[in-house]
């Protein structure tokens, strides 16, 4: 049987604008993701165990049931159990690339790096939306991450839009190896703080999502104009995040001394990117960080805006 190699992109948010509470005690967001190419790879074989190994050299990643491409592949398994019993499990091998607990999606992209390489290992025949009913059931971004682009996302973060296409921008992102940000813990302490000001009724929401269809970034995305859409960069989270870690708001004012287009800290946090009309640009500013910071445990990457999600890199044999 044939062993799968995937490509499962990281994701940035250029917009998070957090709209109230939903009935299933998650949040009605509206967001603007986009894929970016720093991205891990993965290497899904057929095992003779009857069921699912998670493979990481990185201590930092869990191989047990808490890692989302276990989970993914669970997911697989009581869905699909005739396929499961003729096909048997999989090692699952992930070359982690993207930084964990940066709100880069990194736990999300592998999650549906699984689904994509199992509907392929057990010739399934899944179509991309089939893929994003399950994804939506590990994580509120999976489903982006499947077709990954550029896309709107309202709803719990799991109702998508594509959008036009916005991959001729650079970027360079950070964050400190050692500092992690719960997402349940951003999301929580920005309803403590700001729960009275949150839209609950009907025709208010939808007068919300209206505005956000015929906002400014969309139009900006629409008109390909980086500079308008690296300026109106947004992001609810970072009222709740960046005065809880301090290190987080120093990053960002000094990717703001640099000859970038804008800056913002992406999904809960604590990454930073900053939006650079060329790769010469982004790398300037990566040297001046880094220099302006000198922390080592500091991390940075030159990146690209890419237009796919999942990609399959290779198959063997
Ligand atoms: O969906 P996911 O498991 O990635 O979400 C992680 C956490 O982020 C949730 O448990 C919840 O605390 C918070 N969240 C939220 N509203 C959303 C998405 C996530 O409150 N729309």
């Amino acid at each position: 049987m044939r062993s799968y190699s995937l490509i499962a992109p990281a994701k940035i948010n250029l917009y998070l604008e957090i709209i109230g509470d939903r009935p299933d005690g998650y949040h009605e967001l509206a967001m603007v993701l986009q894929s970016i190419d720093l991205a891990d790879r993965l290497q899904i074989a057929p095992n003779s165990i009857q069921g699912f190994r998670i493979h990481c050299d990185n201590p930092q990643v869990p191989t047990n049931e808490t890692n989302l491409a276990y989970r993914a592949a669970k997911l697989m398994q009581d869905r699909f159990p005739s396929v499961f019993d003729r096909y048997g499990g999989a090692d699952i091998t992930l070359d982690k690339q993207i930084p964990i607990a940066a709100g880069l999606a990194g736990g999300s992209t592998d999650a549906a790096a699984v689904l994509v390489g199992l509907n392929l290992l057990w010739k399934l025949g899944l179509t991309q939306p089939e893929l994003q009913d399950l994804a939506s059931e590990i994580g509120s971004d999976v489903p982006f991450c499947i077709a990954g682009g550029t896309a709107l996302a309202t709803g719990r973060g799991s109702d998508l839009e594509p959008l036009p296409d916005v991959d001729s921008l650079h970027l360079v992102l950070a964050k400190y190896r050692d500092l992690a940000v719960s997402t349940p813990w951003a999301y929580q302490t920005y309803r403590q703080q700001f729960g009275s000001t949150y839209i609950s009724e009907a025709k208010d929401l939808e007068g919300r999502r209206k505005r956000v269809h015929s906002g400014s970034m969309l139009s900006a995305i629409a008109q390909g104009d980086g500079e308008k859409i690296a300026q109106l960069l947004h992001n609810d989270l970072e009222k709740v995040v960046l005065p809880a870690y301090p290190q987080v708001l120093k990053l960002r004012e000094a990717f703001e001394e640099c000859d970038i287009l804008g800056t913002m800290m992406s999904g809960s946090g604590p990454s930073v990117f900053a939006i650079a009309h060329s790769r010469q640009k982004a790398e300037q500013a990566r040297e001046k960080v880094k220099a302006a910071i000198a922390d080592p445990n500091l991390d940075l990457w030159v990146a690209k805006f890419i237009n796919t999600g999942i990609q399959l890199a290779s198959q063997v044999p």
